[in-house]
């Protein structure tokens, strides 16, 4: 049986977005993003969301978008990294889809995130912040189905795997 969407999940810089699109292209799906659904929704970007409503009134929006982005068929839906972190979030996306967890080592994170301005959570010091959330997230993305490490594949070698775990 083919599954109705594809959810991935990770920790930030793990590739959602750019392994996302790729699947979505190959599946002939469109690819949906939570944080470009609560910009578009907010009329923020993150960064001031955060600053101007806080992290809760973000996590509230982030569910009603994955709500609402599951509620139909054919998208790959790449969610922010602390989307897992709700157990009703787990439950929609379990509902949803098929759950596909990316994963990089902390060192691969720490590259691929280096400089970036738009993730709230890193600002003040990326090595410190990623430390500290990987560890405080340890587990977090074990209730997935589907494990797919991106260090030592391409996009589209990961894209690939998505593809072939779906059908
Ligand atoms: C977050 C990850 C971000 C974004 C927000 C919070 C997190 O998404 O949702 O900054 O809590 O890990 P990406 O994983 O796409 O960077």
């Amino acid at each position: 049986m083919i599954r109705s969407n594809v959810v991935l999940v990770g920790f930030m810089g793990t590739g959602k977005s750019t392994v996302g699109t790729l699947a979505a292209a190959r599946l002939g799906w469109s690819f949906v993003d939570s944080d470009a659904w609560i910009v578009q929704k907010s009329g923020m970007s993150i960064p001031e969301l955060f600053a101007e409503r806080g992290e809760a009134e973000f996590r509230r929006l982030e569910t009603e978008a994955i709500r609402e982005l599951l509620s139909g068929k054919g998208c790959v839906l790449a969610t922010g990294g602390g989307a897992v972190l709700s157990a009703e979030n787990r439950e929609l996306m379990k509902e949803g889809g098929l759950v596909v967890a990316l994963t990089a080592s902390k060192e691969a994170i720490i590259e691929r995130v280096q400089g970036d301005t738009n993730r709230p959570l890193l600002q003040g010091g990326v090595e410190e912040r990623v430390t500290a959330l990987l560890e405080a997230r340890k587990g977090a993305y074990d209730f997935a189905e589907v494990k797919i490490d991106t260090e030592r594949l391409s996009p589209e070698e990961v894209a690939e795997r998505i593809v072939a775990a779906i059908q």
